[in-house]
């Protein structure tokens, strides 16, 4: 079977190789699974550049989402069972076979979209999982807002009542992203506290969320009010997250961390079972939707590469494993 590695921190072209293996077997409690389709996501991306906490020893493996079917059972493994179209919540996905345990795969509804369930693992799970906890009325605020899961967060507040300000990095998006749901759309800037306020009055917003840090982090940070948060939750330009001292030690403003693979590590049984089934609720009704920009075979991995990286909102970039 074929697999995705990554040889060395560099550029696609420099750093990852198809690679020809031996076809997996399934150990005990675990499924192997064929692949059909795999998004490529900005967390891959910082694996291959060496900014991904996860990164291991290379060379190593990239991929943390896609969809397959299972097509062999480790002992002891019943379910889900064979032929069953799952999601791949993680496990270097770029390959034709992918092995996990078996209780990690998303067995899907029938009917859904190939495309859809394969971008069902990250994305809206990362969406309900910031938005958690807010209530009807209160002010969330978001950067990188034209990222296909920036679309996503502002479609899951607006579906809840919240009131959300978009935030991105250039002009041009304002009404497509008022037709997506946000309720204002703002250019990051020095001053985005203040344009911010005037709609939330004096006080602020009750969530900032930042896919972006550096600089933009203490941006937002200025707009949430006291005994409000700032949830950082991506790297998009730069490693570290930069708030002024004064501003946090004399504001009443919790800072903290999101990761979607820690907060599924920490749900029971029961809360899996929840949350699959609002993904499964929010792909029937399209709040999850997330149009596909274009599909290449491993062959065409570079090019597939760099025009996900190019692109944002208007769609991913899937690869096609190649016996699919
Ligand atoms: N913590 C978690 O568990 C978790 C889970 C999922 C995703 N994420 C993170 O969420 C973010 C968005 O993911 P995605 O899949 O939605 O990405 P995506 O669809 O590929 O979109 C990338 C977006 O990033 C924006 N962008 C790129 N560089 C930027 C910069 N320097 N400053 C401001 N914006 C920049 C682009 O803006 P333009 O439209 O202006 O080009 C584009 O809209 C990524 O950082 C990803 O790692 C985190």
């Amino acid at each position: 079977m074929k697999r995705v590695i990554v040889n060395r921190v560099g550029e696609a072209r420099d750093s990852l190789e198809v690679q020809e293996i031996e076809d997996l077997e399934a150990d005990p409690g675990q499924v192997l699974v064929q692949m059909k389709a795999i998004p490529i996501h900005p967390a891959d991306l910082l694996v291959m550049r060496g900014r991904h906490i996860f990164t291991p020893a290379y060379p190593c493996g990239i991929g943390i989402e896609g969809v397959g079917r299972v097509i062999a059972h480790g002992e002891g493994v019943n379910a889900p069972p064979l032929g069953a179209l799952v999601a791949l919540p993680f496990g270097e996905t770029w390959a034709e076979q992918v092995i996990l345990p078996a209780e990690s795969a998303i067995p899907l509804p029938d009917g859904i979209d190939i495309f859809q369930g394969s971008m069902l693992a990250l994305n809206p799970v990362t969406a309900l999982g910031l938005v958690l906890g807010m209530k009807r009325g209160e002010w969330l605020i978001h950067n990188a807002a034209n990222s296909s899961l920036g679309r996503l967060i502002t479609r899951v507040a607006a579906h809840k009542g919240i009131n959300n300000i978009s935030v991105v990095r250039r002009r041009g998006l304002e009404d497509e992203l008022i037709a997506n749901g946000a309720d204002h759309v703002l250019i990051d800037g020095d001053d985005l506290s203040q344009r911010v306020k005037a709609f939330t009055g004096a006080s602020g917003v009750d969530r900032a969320l930042d896919a972006v840090s550096g600089d933009a982090s203490g941006r937002l940070f200025d707009c949430v009010a006291e005994g409000g948060e700032l949830i950082c939750y991506g790297l998009l330009a730069g490693d570290q997250v930069v708030i002024p001292s004064a501003q946090l030690i004399f504001r009443d403003v919790l800072v903290r961390g999101y990761s979607r693979l820690r907060s599924l590590k920490a749900l029971s049984p029961e809360g899996s079972q929840l949350l699959h089934a609002d993904l499964f609720e929010g792909a029937a009704s399209g709040l999850f939707y997330t149009p596909v920009l274009k599909t290449f075979t491993f062959d065409e991995l570079y090019d597939a590469v760099e025009l996900a990286e190019r692109s944002g909102g208007e769609g991913k970039v899937i690869l096609i494993p190649p016996s699919d």
